[in-house]
């Protein structure tokens, strides 16, 4: 049997935080007057905190100051974490757990890739964090997603080559960042929207053992 490694990503693939995050941000750009779609959100997933309030400010034509951005980044995340405070493991997504215990059993590599300053609180909440040998997340990177960064680092920190990684993804830029590190691309979400993933599943009770075994086999 061979030794991958399979590396997650977290809001939107392992809990649903991605709502969220869209819900966070909505109230923000809703107190300045103005809204955006649940297409426009799909461009914020994956992208970190300042590129997302870049994006947003752009979309309602605003400019704002140094000082008046960086509050606006404090507040949407003191937002963001009122609706996380009460996550437990019942946020877990369907069969995602499941997966990780399968990983285990067959003795391969798992580590978080995500963009998240939030992320081991939240892992620590939902009471996984003992399930990854390595967390790469956004205190760790300094190019957001699709740079393969994030990706890279937890590859390296496991010694695992790229080509023996595989990334679940359920953001555009998390799967441009996937296959731009040269690794095995899963989007979890929509076909349409994930059509540059080598794989895409609508969740994590698509995913078969027979699956799972083939990529470790491979
Ligand atoms: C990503 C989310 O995982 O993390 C983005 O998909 C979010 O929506 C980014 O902006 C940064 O997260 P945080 O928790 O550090 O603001
Ligand atoms: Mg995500």
């Amino acid at each position: 049997m061979s030794k991958k490694a399979f590396i997650f990503d977290l809001d939107g693939v392992i809990v649903d935080t991605a709502k969220y995050h869209f819900l966070a941000w909505r109230k923000l750009a809703n107190s300045m007057g103005f809204d955006f779609t649940h297409e426009q959100n799909e461009q914020l997933k994956g992208v970190s905190r300042v590129k997302s309030l870049e994006k947003i400010l752009a979309w309602g034509n605003k400019s704002v100051s140094e000082d008046e951005f960086n509050k606006l980044m404090v507040q949407k995340n003191e937002d963001y974490l009122t609706y996380i405070e009460k996550m437990d493991a019942q946020e877990i997504l369907p069969d995602v757990a499941k997966t990780l215990d399968f990983l285990k059993e067959k003795e391969q590599h798992i580590a978080l890739g995500s963009a998240s300053k939030n992320a081991r609180m939240i892992l620590e909440k939902v009471n996984l964090l003992e399930k990854f040998d390595v967390l790469v997340d956004g205190n760790d990177v300094a190019n957001a997603k699709p740079n393969p960064e994030v990706f890279l680092n937890a590859a390296k920190q496991l010694q695992a080559n790229p080509k023996d990684c595989i990334v679940f993804e359920d953001a555009v830029a998390g799967i441009q960042a996937a296959n731009n590190a040269g690794m095995v691309s899963i989007g979890i979400g929509d076909k349409n929207t994930l059509h540059e993933a080598n794989y895409v599943f609508k969740n994590f009770t698509e995913i078969t053992t027979d699956f799972l075994s083939q990529l470790i086999d491979k």
